[in-house]
């Protein structure tokens, strides 16, 4: 029998009603989908939208090495066909060029939406598709979840928050974002994006997950995108200074990938709707994170400083006790150790001294 645990806290509205939830592993196998009598399921089947990106490239190897079976939808706008050909003859794996703006119909048990240009300097270079691909694209997928039975997971961002009133930012704040400044397309996207979502459950009883990210790094990350982490690692690697904007003095924390990968399983498999933090709350400023790219990769790289661009919150620190408390998950890797991860990777694509990713860029 499923064990039902009664949670008797201020948390609680934000756990799905029992009876929706599927605690264990083979009830997950048939979450949704219609299944001819006689044949068998051969494990999850699952989709990641934007699986051809940072983030999403990282899932998608963690639900093949446990054997799920996963197609990944992207239209290779920031992602790059790399970071998943490493899969490319693994029966399990399939990729289709496609963007979610389009409707599609795929037959899978879960929906990991992550498709979305995530730094700035990408979704500042279309805002107006920006924007679509966080509503169209949202609702296309959430149409699909509907109509094949399956659980939807939407990555959102700690960028609802916008430029925090509160510190560090709990779930139950409702943030302070502007709603016609340049960051909008992004920030009021996944704002409607998690509306989408939570009517959607609602309203025709979608089983959903909201994950709010905070500021991750790691391998595979777009070199050159303006994340003040790759922007300094490629800088330090190639004898650039480091540009700090503003005083230096604003936070932020990082989390390295693998943490945020292992959050969104859980999530997933977990019974509780969200939405739930995301993210390292181990603070730096910008000043002490450029001290700990010099640590790591070249003690004589030089600090410039460069004006601010509109909008940047000054604080950002998640507030993970929820995440803690319901999900049984926390971030492992501080900073330190998860630089230098992330150093060789960068090293091999800014020097072209790694074969498959000196080819990069036919898409
Ligand atoms: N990395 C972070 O620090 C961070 C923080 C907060 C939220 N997120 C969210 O996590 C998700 C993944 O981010 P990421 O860092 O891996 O970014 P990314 O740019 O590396 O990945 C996004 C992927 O989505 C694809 N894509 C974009 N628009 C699409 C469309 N219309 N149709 C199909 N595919 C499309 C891109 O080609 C890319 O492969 C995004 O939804 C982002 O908003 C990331």
């Amino acid at each position: 029998m499923v064990k039902i645990k009664q949670v008797s806290n201020p948390l609680a509205r934000f756990s799905v009603e029992p009876g929706v939830h599927h605690h264990h592993r083979e009830a997950q196998q048939f979450v949704g989908g219609k299944v001819p009598l006689g044949l068998k399921r051969k494990g999850l089947r699952v989709l990641v939208t934007g699986g051809a990106g940072f983030v999403g490239s990282h899932l998608v190897d963690r639900l093949l090495a446990r054997g799920d079976s996963v197609i990944v939808v992207d239209n290779l706008f920031t992602g790059r066909k790399e970071n998943v050909l490493h899969h490319a003859g693994n029966p399990r794996f399939e990729m289709i060029r496609h963007d979610v703006v389009e409707p599609i119909l795929l037959e899978v048990d879960h929906i990991y939406h992550l498709a979305c240009p995530a730094s700035p300097v990408h979704y500042k270079h279309n805002p107006v598709k920006t924007i679509k691909t966080n509503v169209v694209g949202t609702l296309n997928m959430l149409g699909l979840a509907k109509r094949v039975g399956a659980r939807f997971l939407l990555t959102s961002t700690s960028e609802v928050y916008g430029d925090p009133l509160q510190h560090p930012q709990v779930e139950t704040y409702w943030g302070n974002v502007n709603p016609i400044g340049v960051r909008s397309c992004y920030d009021e996207g996944k704002r409607t994006a998690e509306t989408l979502t939570m009517d959607y459950h609602r309203s025709a009883n979608l089983e959903v997950r909201i994950a709010r990210i905070f500021n991750t790094y790691g391998p595979r990350m777009c070199i050159d995108d303006g994340r003040v982490v790759s922007n300094f690692v490629a800088q330090a690697l190639r004898k650039e200074p480091l540009t700090v904007y503003g005083d230096g003095k604003q936070t932020r924390s990082f989390q390295y990938v693998s943490d945020l990968v292992e959050g969104l399983m859980k999530l997933m498999e977990g019974e509780h709707v969200g939405p739930f933090n995301l993210g390292n709350p181990g603070e730096f400023t910008m000043l002490e994170l450029a001290k700990v790219v010099q640590d790591t990769i070249d003690p004589n790289a030089k600090i410039e400083f460069r004006p601010n661009t509109a909008d940047d919150p000054h604080k950002r620190k998640p507030d993970i006790s929820r995440a803690k408390e319901l999900l049984g998950w926390e971030p492992k890797i501080p900073l330190h150790k998860g630089l230098p991860l992330m150093v060789q990777d960068f090293r091999d694509r800014i020097f072209g001294d790694r074969k498959p990713d000196a080819a990069a860029g036919d898409n």
